[in-house]
């Protein structure tokens, strides 16, 4: 198995304070599509770490389901819960979401955990995604790191051919670009990509 599969990789890192991914607050492209589109209905964080892009969800009046197999990312974001939101969390497998939420979400959020899986379950977390959207639903992924060089992660390289082979012909591209509200040191480096499901 790979080490990234297993979550004590994921609770060691955040014990040992080495979530270099983490930005400590949420991703401006997120606030900025959430200040310019209005969205409603249930959402789904796939991977969702310390959860800051949970917490922006919330704040936006949406009911957000925060997945992520390590206690350690869950117990971050339970302590930062506002009492008042409609946050639930899941301490699960994403790989386990679709016996239980199939057809249940309308947007799904997506930022660094799809190049924290294993890179052989790419196919499998598109087919996870399918299954979770409700038809016309929506992936909201922000893709990176689309420059790397090294086979080794996490995070494993990205390429967003890959990401539209597994997609074509049951989830739409809606947009697909690179966003001027990137932080600096991944400009270029991470493309925002819409699907709707077919
Ligand atoms: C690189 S971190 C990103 C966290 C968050 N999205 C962020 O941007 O800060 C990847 C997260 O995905 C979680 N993760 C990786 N594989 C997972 C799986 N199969 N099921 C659930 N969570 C997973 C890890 O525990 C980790 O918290």
């Amino acid at each position: 198995m790979n080490k990234v599969s297993n979550p004590d990789f994921w609770d060691n890192l955040y014990i040992e304070n080495s979530a270099r991914w983490d930005l400590g607050g949420p991703t401006p492209i997120l606030k900025h599509h959430l200040k310019h589109n209005k969205l409603t209905g249930d959402v789904c964080v796939l991977g969702c770490g310390n959860g800051h892009d949970v917490i922006e969800l919330s704040n936006n009046n949406l009911s957000v389901y925060a997945v992520d197999f390590s206690i350690e990312a869950i117990n971050n974001l339970k302590n930062k819960i506002p009492q008042e939101s409609k946050i639930k969390t899941l301490h699960m497998d994403i790989f386990d979401l679709s016996k239980k939420y199939n057809d249940k979400f309308d947007f799904i959020f997506e930022y660094t955990c799809y190049c924290a899986i294993d890179p052989v379950r790419r196919e499998e977390y598109f087919d996870l995604v399918y299954n979770l959207l409700k038809p016309n639903g929506i992936l909201f992924g922000i893709f990176l790191p689309l420059d790397k060089k090294e086979e080794d992660g996490p995070p494993f390289s990205v390429s967003i051919d890959e990401i539209l082979k597994y997609t074509s012909n049951r989830l739409k591209v809606l947009k697909n670009y690179y966003s001027s509200k990137s932080i600096e040191p991944r400009k270029g480096s991470e493309k925002v990509l819409i699907f709707q499901k077919i």
